[in-house]
C-alpha cells in the first residue's frame, strides 16, 4: 500500500505532455497503478491522473460504483486507461464548477463536451472503447488533459468563475451549475 504524494498547480511535471506507455503489462506499471488506486481511495478520488503522482506516463483512472458526494450520478465503471485518445461527439457543451485534487481549495466553471468516444488500453493491454455522455464524459476529459499538461483552471473562460470555494459557495448553489471534484 504506497499512498503517493499528490503534486500541486505550479509543480513543472503537471505540466508536461505525458509519454506513450511501451508495455503496459510491465511490472513498473502495474506497481504505477497500484499506487494510482492506493492514493486515489485514499483521498476519496474517482480519478487519478500518473502525472499527479509526479510519473509523467500516459496512464489514468477513474470510475465509481457508488459516490456520496454524487448520489445521483449514473455510476462510472472503475477503468484503467492506458494511451487514451478522444474524439469528441457533440457541440454540445456543459458548465461545470470543477475542482482537482492538484488545485486544492479552488473551484472554476470549465465547459466541456456533454460527449465523447475514448479509446485505449487496459492494463492487460486490451482494447478500451467506449461513448460517454455527462459526468462520465467529463471525468475522461479532466484526466485526459492532466496528460497533455494541462490544468483545469486553464480551461476557464471567465474568471470571474474562479475562486476558492468557500468565497465562490455562494454562486456554487445559486446558480445551479453542477459541482465535480475529479
Ligand atoms: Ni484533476
Amino acid at each position: 500500500m504506497t499512498i503517493k504524494p499528490i503534486l500541486k498547480m505550479g509543480n513543472p511535471l503537471l505540466l508536461q505532455r505525458s509519454q506513450e506507455v511501451i508495455d503496459p503489462v510491465a511490472p513498473e506499471i502495474s506497481q504505477l497503478i497500484t499506487d494510482l488506486f492506493d492514493t486515489m481511495y485514499a483521498t476519496k478520488g474517482i480519478g487519478l491522473s500518473a502525472p499527479q503522482i509526479g510519473i509523467n506516463l500516459r496512464v489514468m483512472i477513474f470510475g465509481f460504483e457508488k459516490s456520496e458526494r454524487y448520489p445521483n450520478a449514473k455510476p462510472v465503471p472503475t477503468t484503467i486507461l492506458i494511451n487514451p485518445t478522444i474524439e469528441i461527439l457533440t457541440q454540445t457543451m456543459q458548465a461545470g464548477w470543477e475542482g482537482c485534487i492538484s488545485v486544492p481549495g479552488l473551484r472554476g466553471v470549465v465547459s466541456r463536451p456533454t460527449k465523447i468516444h475514448y479509446q485505449g488500453i487496459d492494463e492487460k493491454g486490451q482494447p478500451i472503447d467506449r461513448i460517454a455522455t455527462d459526468f462520465h464524459a467529463r471525468m475522461v476529459q479532466h484526466e485526459y488533459d492532466h496528460l497533455e499538461g494541462i490544468l483545469f483552471p486553464q480551461r476557464i473562460t471567465d474568471m470571474r468563475l474562479f475562486g476558492f470555494e468557500n468565497e465562490v459557495w455562494d454562486k456554487i448553489i445559486t446558480n445551479n451549475i453542477p459541482v465535480y471534484d475529479l
